[in-house]
């Protein structure tokens, strides 16, 4: 069997096309991720200043810890400084969608909640973003995994998980780890 020379240009063209469509494909997907869903590479920067953290905003300590929105949104804010976080625990519903936000004053941190796929570098001047879905209740540790000086190995805080019946708002929205 042989083919003359146009049946293997057309034969080369039609994967050509092939090979196009794969790629519209590809990158269809990343702009409907980005653009719709709002899934997009670290590289979608949030700054904020470090120095001045403390003073004003969402990282101002009445503004730290788990805040659930009037349209059910939970968001929880976590400072990491040398050596602790800021709550030292936080407690966040099983089985529904929160937000995790961090900044650092100082120097770099780094955070990852055992158990979980939750794993991000904080540094100085930006916020870092995690959002999840934690499927089981209970206590998990939550320590920083980038060295940032002599108490690195002391720094640790917990999410602890509550049963949706038992994650209850106070009157400002807030939910703390309380005493179970
Ligand atoms: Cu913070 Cu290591």
């Amino acid at each position: 069997m042989s083919m003359n020379e146009s049946a293997v240009t057309r034969n080369e063209l039609r994967w050509a096309v092939v090979v196009a469509a794969m790629v519209a494909i590809v990158f269809g997907a990343i702009l409907f991720a980005t653009l719709a869903l709002h899934r997009a590479p670290p590289g979608q920067v949030e700054t904020i200043d470090p120095t001045t953290l403390h003073l004003a905003g969402e990282f101002a300590e009445p503004a730290l810890g788990t805040t659930v929105a009037s349209n059910g949104d939970v968001t929880v804010r976590i400072v990491a400084a040398q050596f602790a976080f800021v709550p030292q625990c936080v407690a966040v519903p099983q089985g529904k969608p929160v937000t995790l936000r961090f900044a650092s004053p100082d120097v770099i941190h780094g955070i990852i909640v055992t158990g979980t796929n939750v794993n991000t570098m904080v540094v100085p001047g930006y916020v870092s973003e995690v959002r999840t879905v934690f499927a089981e209740a209970g206590d998990h540790l939550m320590p920083c995994h980038e060295f940032c000086g002599l108490g690195h190995s002391e720094m640790l805080a917990r999410v602890r998980v509550l049963p949706q019946s038992q994650f209850q708002p106070d009157a400002s929205g807030k939910v703390g780890c309380g005493l179970r």
